[in-house]
């Protein structure tokens, strides 16, 4: 008998909170270690949104359990932000507050999803979803598309991969890890094709309001209307309020879905803190001034990252428009020697960028193929600078 259930045995370590903690302790032991795999804002979260949280420790209804979908207050600001932003209509009966957009991820999954169901996965994808379809009993089918068309899949691949047992889509627009955005036309024809051909949209939105260039990110429900019945929107407040820590997200659906993945979360969790709750309502009642703010020095290490990795020999790093990644080809310095070592794969590479100038990416293997690195640059202009020159330096050795 073996003691871990092959259900859970299966589940992968998250990679990207796995490099992350590898160059937090080396350099909490005091490596000058530069860290490029943290999928969270640099900044801290804004004052008025940390003042209402402490406020809210003062009020007796806040230590007790509250209703497992959210706070009603909660829940209005979400209905309201949702057609501020989207220009979405909804009622507060469609939303479900969560611990973060990860558990939104989950249910909406285990909500929909039935044994042996083929979820459609574009590829480079965020590297929870494939553990979630799974856990759901689903299965996730792959859908690749590379540097050369910006990470974007097309309704092509879409249709070639389709199969009866299609169930759903999901769709991540800003993406992590690529930072591609969907243009409203693409939106659209992607739309259309899954409403004619029944497929539910699963539409991850958490880094809505991280984009550059003019880029926006319509939400596929609005620019296809007929899909509202089967689409369900993750979102957040963590990325964009800087608050990664507080663990507040939601998912957005049909009724019949948001009640019963409420079923499914009043075992599993119950209500979110309801502190945390609090400083949510202030989040989405508030402003976008912090994000903007956050957004324009976002802006600027985004330009400068990409050209500094476009420096690097071997490297080819398409311009992303949206979230804080970026997601160059290393497929170049792949197979040559480096300090007497051969990489292969990027996850070899990205092994021995760590443990010879200290500087972590995540590889693509974490979320698709191997050929990529994944950085974010949620950090100093001065470290982008430093941390990237370091793998220029290395990278120019190879021979
Ligand atoms: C694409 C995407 N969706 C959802 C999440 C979930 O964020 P959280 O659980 O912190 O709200 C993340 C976090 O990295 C993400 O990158």
């Amino acid at each position: 008998m073996t003691r871990i259930s092959a259900r859970i045995a299966a589940i992968a370590e998250s990679a990207t909170l796995a490099v992350d903690a590898k160059a937090k302790a080396l350099k909490a032991a005091g490596r000058p270690v530069i860290g490029f795999g943290a999928g969270e804002p640099d900044f801290p979260t804004p004052d008025y949104i940390v003042e209402a949280a402490a406020a809210a420790t003062k009020v007796a209804a806040n230590h007790r359990y509250s209703p497992t979908p959210g706070l009603p207050d909660l829940r209005d600001a979400i209905v309201a932000k949702t057609k501020r932003d989207s220009n979405y209509e909804i009622t507060a009966d469609q939303v479900l507050v969560t611990n973060g957009g990860k558990q939104a991820v989950y249910q909406a999954f285990a909500t929909i999803v039935e044994d042996g169901d083929e979820v459609l996965l574009p590829s480079p994808y965020w590297t929870t979803y494939p553990e979630c379809i799974q856990l759901a009993g689903g299965i996730a089918v792959e859908v690749f598309a590379d540097e050369t068309q910006n990470y974007l899949v097309t309704v092509e691949q879409l249709e070639a991969a389709r199969t009866p047992k299609t169930k759903a889509l999901l769709f991540c627009s800003p993406s992590n890890p690529t930072g591609s955005v969907y243009s409203a036309e693409q939106v659209k024809a992607i739309g259309e094709w899954a409403l004619k051909n029944n497929i539910w949209i699963i539409a991850d939105e958490i880094y809505e309001h991280l984009l550059y260039d003019g880029a926006t990110a319509p939400s596929m429900p609005v620019v296809v209307p007929g899909l509202a019945d089967t689409t369900i929107i993750i979102n957040g407040v963590a990325k964009t309020y800087a608050m990664t820590g507080w663990r507040v997200g939601w998912m957005i659906g049909p009724k019949d879905v948001i009640k019963a993945a409420t079923n499914l979360q009043s075992h599993l969790t119950s209500n979110v803190s309801n502190v945390s709750q609090r400083a949510a309502i202030a989040a989405v009642t508030g402003d976008l001034a912090a994000v903007h703010k956050m957004g324009e020095a976002f802006n600027r290490r985004r330009k400068l990252i990409v050209s500094l990795l476009n420096e690097i020999p071997g490297f080819s790093c398409p311009t992303p428009t949206g979230a804080f990644y970026v997601y160059p080809s290393v497929k170049g310095v792949l197979g040559k020697n480096i300090r007497g070592k051969t990489p292969t794969t990027s996850a070899e590479l990205a092994t021995l960028i760590l443990e010879e100038v200290e500087v972590a990416a995540v590889p693509g293997e974490a979320f698709g193929p191997s050929g990529y690195l994944r950085f974010s640059y949620a950090l100093s202009d001065e470290d982008i600078v430093e941390g990237i020159g370091r793998i220029k330096k290395l990278v120019e050795e190879a021979n």
